[in-house]
């Protein structure tokens, strides 16, 4: 069988079921201005990278006025650009730009927690207990003899208590505010009408601007548990539900579900297929289902395939279980490796499975095997485009960027290190900029040398410039899967194992006549005779499959 294009077979789908998202952490990505944080026209003047690798559409993560005292997940104002990374017409010509592309736009929707800088905020405190000001957030009185004590015992997943005293008008202290993350993100009040009204009117803004869809932050925690029962539990980001089973009285209650549903509304109000997705650490697979059921999103983040150790056995039990999930609902699934939270696939996989860490690394914890990761890296990503459904390029995986794991304390500035006393090493590993070209100072991240996370010196040789054209390099093996995969539109495929080769710690399954085969065995694999290769994430070595490597090959 020879390459089946996507108009061959595929009925038209909506362009979300199968898509490749990039995501831009614009801090990060590009700075035209040269201040060293990364901007709108820099991400603009760069757009052709993303034509040119083949994904769909960039998700940018949040570009609001904003304190930055969370990288932008502290939003001041929903409805403008935070004047560090440019203009709102800065945005219309990025958003044109990228449409003239062929990319769709999403933006980031932080709907949990406004930013303590938000006029709402500001509002609230300057009134009283029980007023309808103090209404939009979660304002309640501390315990003790005189309020010193919080309300109750919930944690912030940034470490410390989820609650942080007020000043009352008169100067002395007051009520207590309820915050899951920093003391500068205090938690609206979703049980209060005026929230929904507000950030229906938010969308309705973006939707209006021609932006194609949101990525909705911390979509499971919009709605607490009647009464703020007692949770005295350490929270984490990734924590959607205890070990015990219990579901936390601050995660996934009922009520996020209705919110969506009015969300989806709005949306199809509009033309063309914008979308919504759920940022959502929930599990099992069935709970994160339901975020993603035919009125409600359309996307949710599969995090336990992120999560899931490089076993064969596991990556099953996820795929299977996803899969599963997901037709019930009749969502497509969505898989994805890394992000701005998380210590990159091509770090992470460098420890041994089962140890991977998740929330950063510093220069004195164990540091990963870099050639292992990378190969395990790209292994990983080679498998993963293979699987039915939309799939998450998080900027930079796409060079094979490490995590950058020795960054001084002084120059961290992930709230979660600060409030954990650098316990929590944070997230900043992840989100150091991009280097472009790698002779020019900052590698081309900005006109001069100014950078707001050192880039390491071993970045040059991981610039865009040095792998472009260079068989063999990351970037050309992601140009290469992405045009590959859109040719057989094997987003549109149905999965089905390949029981003479799957099993022991090898993975094979079958796809749009395409074999995909991950070899996590010390053995090399032999594809059936006449498999033709179509792509390797390494060498194949005698025609066969080596460890920690992936192969398409097709069935003709
Ligand atoms: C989400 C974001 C993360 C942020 C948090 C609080 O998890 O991805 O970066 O810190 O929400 O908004």
């Amino acid at each position: 069988m020879g390459p089946v294009s996507d108009t061959d077979t595929v009925p038209a789908a909506p362009w979300w079921r199968d898509a490749v998202i990039y995501q831009v952490y614009p801090r990060s990505f590009a700075d035209a201005d040269g201040d060293g944080l990364g901007d709108l026209p820099g991400i603009t003047a760069r757009l052709t990278h993303l034509a040119d690798l083949g994904v769909d559409a960039v998700w940018l993560s949040p570009v609001y006025p904003s304190p930055q005292k969370d990288a932008g997940y502290d939003v001041a104002d929903y409805r403008g650009i935070e004047p560090v990374f440019g203009t709102l017409a800065d945005f219309e010509a990025l958003s044109a730009r990228a449409h003239e592309l062929g990319l769709r736009v999403v933006m980031d929707l932080v709907p949990n927690h406004t930013s303590a800088d938000h006029a709402w905020f500001r509002q609230a405190l300057a009134a009283a207990p029980g007023s309808p000001e103090r209404a939009r957030y979660v304002f309640r009185d501390g315990r003790g003899p005189d309020g010193e004590l919080p309300p109750n015992s919930w944690r912030s997943v940034f470490g410390g208590s989820a609650w942080t005293r007020a000043a009352a008008p008169d100067g002395t202290p007051g009520q207590w505010y309820l915050h899951l993350f920093d003391s500068s993100q205090p938690d609206l009040d979703w049980s209060n009408p005026e929230v929904h009204a507000e950030f229906e009117d938010v969308l309705r803004f973006w939707l209006d601007r021609g932006v194609d869809g949101f990525r909705v932050d911390v979509a499971h925690g919009l709605v607490k548990a009647e009464g703020l029962p007692e949770w005295d539990h350490d929270q984490e980001l990734l924590n959607g539900s205890a070990a015990s089973g219990e579901r936390p009285p601050m995660w996934d209650q009922e009520g996020v579900h209705e919110i969506y549903r009015e969300w989806r509304r709005v949306l199809d109000s509009y033309d063309g297929e914008r979308i919504l997705v759920a940022e959502a650490w929930v599990t099992p697979p069935e709970r994160l289902a339901r975020y993603v059921r035919g009125d409600e999103m359309h996307q949710a983040f599969n995090f336990d395939y992120l999560r899931a150790p490089w076993r064969a056995g596991e990556l099953k039990r996820v795929i299977d279980a996803t899969l599963a999930a997901h037709e019930v609902v009749g969502a497509p699934a969505t898989w994805v490796l890394s992000n701005h939270d998380v210590v990159r696939h091509a770090s992470r996989l460098g420890y041994p499975a089962g140890g991977e860490p998740t929330s950063g690394v510093g220069p004195d914890d164990p540091q990963p095997d870099a050639e292992l990761g990378l190969r395990r890296a790209r292994a990983a990503t080679v498998f993963m485009l293979a699987l039915p459904g939309g799939a998450y390029v998080y900027q930079g995986e796409e060079l094979g960027l490490p995590e950058v794991t020795t960054l001084p304390a002084e120059v961290r500035q992930d709230p979660a290190f600060a409030r954990t006393g650098g316990e929590d090493r944070g997230r900043d590993g992840c989100r150091v900029p991009i280097p472009w070209e790698g002779d020019a100072p900052s590698y081309g991240f900005g006109p001069g040398s100014a950078s707001w996370l050192p880039q390491p010196p071993e970045w040059a040789r991981l610039s865009v410039a040095a792998q472009t054209g260079v068989a063999g390099s990351t970037l050309e093996l992601y140009r290469g899967a992405l045009a590959l995969r859109r040719e057989h539109a094997l987003g549109h495929g149905e999965l089905e194992w390949d029981a003479g080769l799957t099993g022991g710690d090898v993975l094979a399954f079958r796809t749009r006549g395409v074999l995909v085969v991950l070899n996590l065995s010390a053995e090399p694999v032999a594809p059936p005779a006449g498999a033709r290769p179509l792509l390797v994430s390494g060498e194949l070595v005698d025609g066969s499959v080596p460890t920690d490597t992936a192969a398409w090959f097709a069935l003709d």
